[in-house]
């Protein structure tokens, strides 16, 4: 039997997830306080509990709350602390997020229940994490890809779990604005019809300047942009094998 969430208000949404970051972590919002530099490896004790700026992911969560449905979500990269499973769990019935590294998931630190918190830990487009997908769902009211931030993994991210969106659903992406990664190319191919002929129309979130209290190493306010963008799918709009099948 499957146990729903309690629908929640967005201040409250707000107040539960601002109490889950200020208790984790550098406990702030990514880039407000003092985080790691870029490419150098971080640790549990020096990373945001969620990685997403403040500004942005409220945004987003105004996008995800106008959706009709909010039954499934599907998440590919977990990060240290869960926080964005932490958001999406207030939002929808059943979370299903994919991540590598098992040490994570076992690592959360929050109630979680087994009818609704559901993990696959692997590889995102391994066979063995895709047939193992395909025994919880085969199709999502949100797909939110934050995994590896590489062009061809993005790339396989949309194409794999993207038609797993629901005609009216939503497809998002994050660090779709960082200039050092590959999500910012992938998205211009996308949007320009380089990837599967449709010119899809991507909405950006592009916050990470207003950001208040930057901390003092690289992701400082002088040029650097996170941003998270989303695709609202009508129709079976991503074509392609069906690698799930
Ligand atoms: C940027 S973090 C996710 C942050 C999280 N969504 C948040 O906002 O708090 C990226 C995560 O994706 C995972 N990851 C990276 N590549 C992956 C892959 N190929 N398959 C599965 N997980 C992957 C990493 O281990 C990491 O936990």
């Amino acid at each position: 039997m499957l146990s729903h969430r309690a629908e929640l208000p967005r201040d409250l949404i707000i107040a539960k997830l601002d109490r889950f970051v200020a208790s984790r972590g550098i406990g702030t919002y990514w880039g407000e306080g003092v985080s790691t530099p870029l490419g150098v490896p971080q640790t549990r004790f020096v990373q945001s509990p969620i990685q997403q700026v403040r500004a942005e992911i409220y945004e987003f969560l105004d996008v995800a709350l106008a959706l009709q449905e909010r039954q499934l979500v599907l998440e590919i990269g977990l990060g240290d602390y869960g926080g964005t499973h932490f958001l999406w769990r207030m939002l929808f019935d059943r979370v299903v997020t994919i991540e590598r590294w098992g040490h994570l998931v076992y690592a959360l630190d929050y109630e979680l229940d087994p009818n609704r918190d559901l993990f696959v830990i692997g590889e995102a487009h391994a066979p063995a994490t895709l047939r193992h997908l395909r025994f919880i769902a085969d199709q999502f009211d949100l797909v939110f890809i934050d995994g590896d931030h590489s062009y061809n993994a993005v790339a396989a991210d949309t194409m794999i779990f993207g038609r797993l969106v629901r005609p009216g659903g939503i497809l998002a992406w994050h660090d779709t604005c960082q200039d050092v990664m590959g999500v910012k190319p992938f998205l211009a191919d996308y949007t320009a019809g380089r990837i599967d002929g449709v010119n899809h129309q991507v909405t950006t979130i592009d916050l990470a300047h207003t950001a208040s209290h930057w901390g003092r190493h690289e992701l400082s306010p002088h040029g650097v942009r996170i941003g998270l963008s989303y695709e609202i799918i009508n129709h079976n709009q991503i074509s392609g094998p069906d690698l799930l099948s």
